[in-house]
């Protein structure tokens, strides 16, 4: 058995973090709950999962308590795409906080909210994600990790350096956005189920640092997709067969679609009609053409049956 010392461990079997986790630091964070606040009824997915819901995720009425397992969204930036108001950095935060709250009350005991967000502007440079901390930490969240998106490499054609070749003013040009997780009242589901991700995947999506290419706005026809390919190692690594996945700012549906390839159920909250219908159309779409991993849902059962065998 190794323990955390002071220069650290090459060896991780066995490891005994009970002293890092005894320290003081911890108190300032929310402890799982005990197992009775654990053990809460889950209702069945039948009559509201499986739709994408023309209306704002404020308030998501049709959803019972507790019946999702795991939400993943990439909410508005407020940066002045055609579907983006022009708040302020407080009206914005307190949409963000509210859907928060919804996805708090919708989300099953262990169950996880990845969010996606970048930091904005250079003067002043914008820490979305270090408001998205507070705010969620503020609410109960847990937080489990978070991982760094890579979109590109070098950027070569990008020209945004600032000053050339000089300290007067440069510039960083962000390669990366961010997928924030937290986790509702316990770090571990208190369920079982039946993972579906391989092994060379799941050594790659515990890593910190995804390098996974953007998605074509043009292509989907929405002005900021994620690519799917990011939705389904998100869902892959955290969510079992048969859960059911929420989007609380769906667009153009990636995150559904994802769920629909993986044998999950699905549910997405737009207020956007031209966006619910776009979801929709991909939903109901042949979704090979637009898998970047060939892998539909029907094999992603017979894999399932197969490890069961
Ligand atoms: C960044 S986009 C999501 C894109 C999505 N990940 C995809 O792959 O297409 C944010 C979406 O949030 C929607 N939206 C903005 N405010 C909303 C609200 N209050 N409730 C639900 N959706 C909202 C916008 O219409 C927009 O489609």
């Amino acid at each position: 058995m190794t323990k955390t010392s002071s220069f650290g461990t090459t060896k991780r079997e066995g490891h005994n973090s009970a002293a890092f986790y005894e320290r003081n630091i911890q108190n300032f964070f929310r402890q799982p709950a005990s197992a009775a606040e654990l053990a809460v009824e889950i209702p069945a997915h039948t009559g509201w999962a499986d739709q994408i819901y023309h209306q704002s995720s404020t308030s998501m009425t049709p959803l019972p308590d507790n019946g999702i397992a795991l939400a993943f969204t990439s909410p508005p930036y407020n940066v002045g795409k055609d579907y983006d108001d022009d708040m302020g950095l407080e009206a914005y935060l307190d949409l963000i906080r509210n859907v928060a709250k919804e996805v708090y009350r919708v989300l099953r005991p262990g169950g996880r909210y990845v969010i996606n967000i970048a930091n904005l502007g250079r003067k002043p440079y914008i820490p979305l994600h270090a408001f998205f901390y507070s705010l969620h930490l503020e609410l109960g969240f847990l937080p489990m990790g978070e991982i760094i998106w890579q979109k590109g490499e070098g950027a070569s054609s990008n020209c945004a350096w600032g000053s050339w070749l000089s300290a007067k003013a440069p510039r960083l040009r962000d390669i990366h956005e961010y997928l924030l997780v937290f986790a509702k009242q316990d770090y571990s589901r208190p369920d079982k189920g039946q993972s579906s991700i391989e092994r060379d995947d799941f050594m790659e999506a515990t890593l910190s640092i995804w390098k996974i290419p953007p998605e074509s706005a043009q292509k989907i026809g929405h002005p900021a997709p994620f690519p799917v390919a990011l939705a389904r190692r998100v869902i892959k690594l955290y969510s079992y067969i048969n859960d059911v996945v929420l989007d609380p700012f769906a667009g153009s549906g990636t995150t559904c679609v994802a769920a629909k390839q993986l044998a999950r159920h699905y549910v997405g909250f737009d207020i956007s009609a031209e966006y619910c219908a776009l979801a929709n159309e991909r939903l109901g779409m042949q979704i090979q053409q637009e898998l970047i991993i060939s892998r539909t849902f029907e094999q992603e059962l017979e894999n399932f049956e197969a490890d069961l065998i």
